[in-house]
């Protein structure tokens, strides 16, 4: 079988798919519950009910351990799960990275892989952790790709093989694992070895990570980022190209009796109120879970119904085209996500290429918002404009606007745009009446830089006192003559 990933609506980097598996079709973005074989929280064949359609577990625990591995070779890992969706394997390489050493080659983890039925294998790579001197994460980057393109050569049957990316925090060994992995032809693309970035908030270095990843990939391969599992982080994993997540932090944060939300995670025993319409907080107060004798299962279930929610809602998000809404919602829950939000933008350039040109309404949501790919189109095709003859630029019509030749509509973020253009996306954006001076100074260099490419043409500005009071309005002032007049509130 080839396996296929087929995209069906994309926004920002982000995408919803479909990824064939030998156990059926999975939609993506989605997250894989992490089974533990040895600890079952919930129950595998419940999952379902969650809205997991795919899960993962560890093949090197299944093969350490008697009674499994017998289960799962004679009856398979379908039947030792009691799940008949897909399910991926891991190889024992995150042991590798918390122990230093396995007691399994590659090749025998993936021949094990191949023997117990897993739909998408994982090879042994090597989880380099963060920091690392060059050198350390250049040769071990060196044996992975050797295991890895090994192991593409031994599976050739049906299972879906992952290609896992590494090298470190070294952008340019990402950029090289990527584009080194990408002529073998993987199903899946792990990011790999993120797990300590993110338990430090180190979420800036992990956009800078998966972009640079992202880079050295096809676009329209699969993404995988390893270990990441709280949705607080899915909107942004998702708005740059990620699409399977997997989640040991539903049943991690329980046993610690932590409560997740998509803007972070709470202690239940600093709970009063449950802020969630899920089933278990629906049907029980916070005492109740306090108290309750299978409080740690309840608690899973709950991290589970909020993880899958925010699948859903960053899925409706990209049908309706306003990811980067969400992801600038999400990333004002904590500093970090902020600073994340910001190295986002910083890469806006890359998202433009790949941002779909039409959606219905752009919203802006704070500062960050005029560094969006929308914005950044609208400057690059500033010359594109070619005007003549007396031109208006104002924010509100004003009388007598038939005597010029163009009139343009004046809107911070963009600048000023043919007043034709004003219910066409994206210059129909819904903005705050009060804006901030970043976005008023990103507009007004904008109409600098076009009046400064039309000098055939004489421009008139009539802009409220909230744009003219911005120190950029000074330099404007002396390339276009300011109006008195009022704007109509009549026409
Ligand atoms: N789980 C979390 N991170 C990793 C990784 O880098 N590689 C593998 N194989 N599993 C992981
Ligand atoms: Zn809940």
């Amino acid at each position: 079988m080839t396996a296929v990933f087929e995209i069906l609506q994309k926004d920002a980097a982000g995408r919803i798919g479909r990824l064939h598996t030998p156990h059926g079709v999975v939609e993506t973005p989605t997250v894989m519950p992490v089974i533990n074989p040895n600890i079952n929280t919930i129950p595998s064949s419940e999952m379902h009910q969650f809205g997991a359609q795919i899960l993962i577990t560890n093949s090197y625990i299944i093969s350490r351990k008697e009674v499994l591995r017998k289960v799962a070779l004679e009856k398979g890992l379908h039947h030792l799960l009691d799940f008949d969706g897909p399910i991926m394997t891991d190889s024992g390489s995150f042991q590798l990275s918390v122990y230093g050493d396995v007691e399994v080659t590659n090749e025998q983890i993936i021949e094990f892989q191949k023997n117990i039925g897993s739909d998408i294998a994982v090879p042994l790579d090597i989880p380099t952790p963060p920091d690392v001197s060059y050198k350390r994460a250049e040769e071990e980057l060196e044996t992975t790709l050797e295991r890895v393109i090994a192991a593409r050569e031994i599976v050739t049957d049906d299972m879906l093989l992952a290609g896992p990316v590494q090298g470190s925090t070294h952008l340019d060994l990402r950029v090289h694992s990527a584009k080194s992995l990408s002529k073998y032809a993987f199903d899946v693309y792990p990011i790999g070895a993120v797990v300590p970035l993110m338990e430090s908030y180190r979420y800036a270095e992990l956009v800078d990570i998966v972009i640079s990843s992202k880079k050295g990939l096809d676009p329209v391969k699969p993404v995988h980022l390893f270990g990441a599992g709280h949705p607080m982080m899915f909107a942004l994993a998702v708005s740059m190209g990620c699409d399977l997540f997997d989640s040991a932090a539903y049943a991690l944060y329980a046993k610690a009796g932590r409560y997740i939300t998509v803007a972070g995670t709470t202690h239940l025993k600093d709970l009063q109120y449950l802020p969630c319409n899920c089933p278990v907080c629906s049907a029980h107060t916070a005492s109740e879970i306090k108290s309750a004798s299978n409080s740690k299962e309840l608690l899973a279930r709950h991290n589970l119904y909020v993880t899958f929610a925010e699948i859903r809602n960053i899925k409706q998000a990209i049908r309706e085209g306003n990811l980067l809404e969400l992801v600038e919602q999400r990333c004002r829950s904590h500093p970090s996500m902020l600073s994340a939000l910001k190295r986002l933008y910083k890469y806006t350039p890359w998202l433009e290429r790949l941002d779909p040109f039409s959606k219905s309404t752009f919203f802006y949501t704070g500062p960050e918002s005029s560094k969006r790919p929308e914005v950044v189109r609208f400057k690059e095709r500033i010359g594109r404009f070619n005007l003549n003859g007396k031109i208006l630029i104002r924010s509100k019509s004003v009388k007598g606007e038939a005597t010029y030749d163009h009139v343009l509509n004046f809107k911070p973020p963009f600048g000023a745009y043919p007043v034709e253009l004003s219910e066409v996306y994206p210059f129909n954006a819904e903005i705050p009446g009060e804006m901030d001076p970043g976005a008023i100074g990103v507009a007004l260099q904008n109409v600098i830089e076009l009046i400064n490419k039309n000098r055939n043409g004489v421009f008139y500005l009539n802009l409220p006192e909230q744009y003219t009071v911005h120190s950029l309005y000074e330099n404007l002032k002396k390339i276009a003559i300011p109006l008195d007049e009022m704007p109509n509130e009549n026409l």
